[in-house]
């Protein structure tokens, strides 16, 4: 078994990602800028911006974030999301989701502008995902998608198998490995929770990319000898053995399954830090005007 170090991976790519920025920087004369939306105190989500956050200031961008209280109205969080769409200083815009109840994560995903919808959630930059067009990919399937590139694994021709359904990552992943490109070319099932005879479906994959948020469900008797493993689980439980007062699991019993996967991706220090890199890649390639061009 070898591990998809994101560890390593991560910070290689990261320091590409700040020699670019202070280049750009230069010719730009400001840096790039990621703006990041939180509503409410979901502990998951405020942890999640507070890293996207610090990592843009590590990689030499100017990021914001805006902490709303859960009352905030779905009206008055569009109109903060048309104020940041007409503001040319800002290159890259997310919404964490989820959202409190009230307000619809549809509506706020479209009215995002696609031009800097850099978590590329938006149904425009989605369609032009699947048409292999220029666009934003979602950050997490986008930093999987890398992280294969990295170690050069060649996966034409393969089964792919995703489990979960998710837009923000079973989806999109869905869609990149089966698009005709390197990675990709894979023949791909998409599994999700109605999936009849799961163990067998997850059995035929030579790649199985694990995102139903549920601590151990991919067991090692659901996984074929030599297989791919890619983890996207991080399930929080509390614990007193760290620091923080909590220890992260992924979705898949990696104790077990290693034993059988060629390679396998870790949690934490795996897909996790990934998905921050795409983040910044997607807003550095915003704010160069490289994927869409600037007004
Ligand atoms: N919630 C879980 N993952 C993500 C993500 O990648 N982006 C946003 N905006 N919210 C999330």
């Amino acid at each position: 078994m070898k591990l998809l170090d994101g560890k390593e991976v991560s910070a290689k790519l990261k320091e590409d990602i700040k020699r670019e920025t202070a280049e750009l920087t230069q010719t730009l004369g400001r840096k790039p800028h990621l703006v990041a939306i939180l509503v409410g105190n979901d502990g998951g989500s405020e942890t999640y911006v507070a890293s996207k956050m610090r990592n843009c200031e590590q990689v030499g961008f100017d990021s914001t974030n805006l902490h709303y209280e859960d009352s905030i109205t779905e009206e008055a969080l569009l109109a903060k999301i048309a104020e940041i769409n007409q503001d040319d200083s800002i290159d890259g815009l997310i919404v964490q989701l989820p959202l409190p109840k009230h307000i619809d994560p549809e509506k706020v995903t479209e009215a995002i502008d696609y031009k800097k919808d850099v978590d590329g959630f938006h149904p425009i930059n989605l369609g032009r995902m699947q048409r292999n067009l220029p666009c934003f990919i979602p950050a997490t399937p986008y930093g999987i998608m890398l992280m294969l590139e990295h170690y050069q694994i060649n996966t034409s021709g393969m089964k792919a198998v995703v489990v979960g359904r998710s837009n923000i990552v079973g989806s999109p992943m869905s869609i990149l490995l089966a698009r005709n490109s390197n990675p990709g070319n894979c023949t791909v099932t998409l599994t999700h929770s109605r999936t009849q005879n799961l163990k067998e479906e997850v059995l035929q994959g030579d790649i199985v990319v694990a995102a139903i948020g549920r601590k151990n469900f991919v067991t090692a008797e659901m996984v074929k000898e030599g297989a791919i493993v890619i983890d996207v689980g991080i399930n929080r439980e509390n614990s007193s053995e760290t620091k923080s007062g909590f220890k992260l699991y992924g979705d898949v019993d990696f104790e077990e399954v290693s034993k059988k996967a060629s390679w396998i991706t870790p949690v934490p220090g795996g897909v996790g830090l990934m998905t921050i890199i795409g983040l910044l890649k997607n807003t550095l390639e915003a704010a160069k005007g490289t994927v869409y061009r600037k007004a």
